[in-house]
């Protein structure tokens, strides 16, 4: 290879700057690439200025949605807004600049925290330890999964090969299930939208491994027999999961434990809002109690004296399901979360997500339809519009709330109710947004009869209009075009 001086030349000369070669790596001055390999054409660059590409950007973000922005009511995959104080506590120094392979020595503060939040967990929970390893709900969910199948597996119980999920479960949930190698079995819910009990009781025997349920669940209704449902599967031999995505009104209420479930995960993200992982990156701790805790994934967090250590030593574990010890600044933000809060706002939180659904149900009822008369929980459930007449469905007011700078609630889910609108406030709200939002509903619920078309054809106000949002999701066009080119 013919070595060629060319640093001299080319990056210090042209600056005027004197470096000797020594004081530089090897690749800035030395022609090493075989000729062959060398492109032919020269190299192009947009030539745009600093200023350019700022505006570009700063562009595309004020044409985002975010919570920082906007009321962001989404049911059940919640976003709640993110405490600029999580952001700084995650930014620090000590947390921020760790790299994953330092020494435990170097890391104990890291250490200690997550020790802590897990400590905070479990008495919430009332499960024994917590793996911080999954990286959003949905991962959370198959390690648990997983957890579940290597039980049964390790106790040679090779007949446990079911989970029952409710028809009004989360998507995320048979798909679990179904990754970790059981066959789902679905649950109907009764006319009230609960779990049908005498239907659990028929499909619940020695093929099941487990129930998984939310509780509330997706209707925003508490199943009130869960003692009943916990004693039907406990005595078949089953275990119950508990997907925590809704956990929010619960909190300082009711240990999850003490509703019999065996085994969970939180969405940080929903409860204690940390940004939403959206499958990851997030964080999606799994606790788990009794047995099946020796089957957390690894590695725990252990302390002797007054030392933090990671503990790798579980030979039950199902091992690892992420990188190192799980995303760290998702669990800073959760934890400077909880101290802010301490117990008493933790007690605040959940009465006011109920309170702030009920209040939207109260006011929205003489236009949308409730899906069920009971009071709810943390979400409230509509079927579509009161008045039928009009041919406005709940894809159309979904998108008209974009132009009264709203962002759609979740829609058509949960499957079980008809032109689904399902509304989460969160806790985090005032109660004149409520009533500015609720207002909105209304003026839509009007324009649906006396101006249907304005609603049919919403959004007006948005670069794009309406998709193709299967093939927009699926093929993604990420190139951004401008309208003038
Ligand atoms: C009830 C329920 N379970 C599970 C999940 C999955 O959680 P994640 O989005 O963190 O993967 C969601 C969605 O957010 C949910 O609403």
């Amino acid at each position: 290879m013919k070595k060629k001086l060319i640093f001299e030349k080319n990056v210090a000369g042209r600056r005027g700057f004197s470096f000797s070669k020594d004081d530089v790596p090897r690749y800035l001055w030395e022609d090493f690439l075989p000729a062959e390999l060398k492109r032919k054409e020269k190299l192009y660059f947009p030539q745009l200025s600093e200023l350019d590409v700022v505006r570009h950007y700063s562009r595309l973000a004020e044409m985002n949605f975010s919570v920082d922005k906007n009321f962001y009511p989404l049911g059940s995959c919640t976003m709640k807004y993110n405490p600029k104080m999580n952001e700084l506590a995650a930014e620090e120094r000590g947390f921020s600049q760790l790299h994953p392979y330092q020494e435990e020595e170097d890391v104990q503060g890291m250490l200690e925290l997550l020790y802590l939040l897990e400590k905070v967990l479990v008495e919430i929970t009332g499960m024994e330890h917590f793996s911080f390893q999954p990286a959003a709900g949905a991962a959370g969910e198959l390690s648990g999964m997983l957890m579940i199948k290597k039980f049964f597996l390790q106790r040679k119980d090779f007949l446990r090969q079911e989970v029952i999920v409710p028809d009004s479960s989360h998507g995320t949930n048979p798909a679990s299930a179904t990754l970790a190698g059981f066959k789902v079995v679905t649950i109907k819910s009764s006319q009230e939208g609960l779990v049908d009990i005498d239907a659990l009781s028929r499909i619940c025997g020695s093929r099941t491994a487990a129930l998984m349920l939310t509780n509330p669940n997706t209707l925003g209704l508490f199943e009130e027999k869960i003692w009943d449902m916990a004693e039907i599967v406990h005595k078949q031999g089953g275990l119950l999961y508990y997907d925590g995505a809704n956990l929010n009104p619960l909190l300082g209420k009711v240990r999850i434990s003490d509703m019999g479930f065996d085994i969970m995960h939180i969405n940080l993200h929903k409860t204690f809002a940390t940004p939403h992982g959206g499958g990851g990156p997030g964080g999606g701790p799994v606790g788990a109690r009794g047995k099946l805790k020796e089957f957390l994934p690894l590695p725990l967090i252990g302390k002797s004296e007054d030392r933090f250590y990671l503990e790798y030593k579980l030979p039950n574990s199902i091992g690892r399901v992420r990188s190192f010890y799980g995303n760290i600044p998702v669990m800073v933000k959760a934890f400077a979360y909880l101290l802010r809060l301490g117990k008493e706002g933790l007690l605040r939180v959940a009465e006011h997500a109920v309170l702030n659904a009920n209040y939207l149900k109260e006011k929205l009822k003489n236009y949308y339809e409730p899906a069920t008369d009971k009071p709810c929980w943390h979400e409230v459930v509509f079927a579509g519009l009161k008045n039928k007449t009009t041919n406005v469905r709940t894809f159309d007011i979904a998108k008209r709330l974009i132009d009264y700078g709203v962002h759609p609630p979740t829609v058509y889910f949960p499957l079980i109710v008809k032109e689904a609108l399902m509304i989460e406030p969160t806790e985090t709200e005032s109660k004149q947004i409520l009533d500015e939002f609720a207002g909105v509903m209304e003026a839509i619920a009007k324009e649906a009869v006396d101006n249907p078309q304005l609603v049919k054809e919403a959004p007006h106000t948005t670069p794009v209009g309406r998709l193709d949002e299967a093939k927009a999701a699926r093929q993604p066009q990420l190139r951004w075009v401008p309208p003038s080119a």
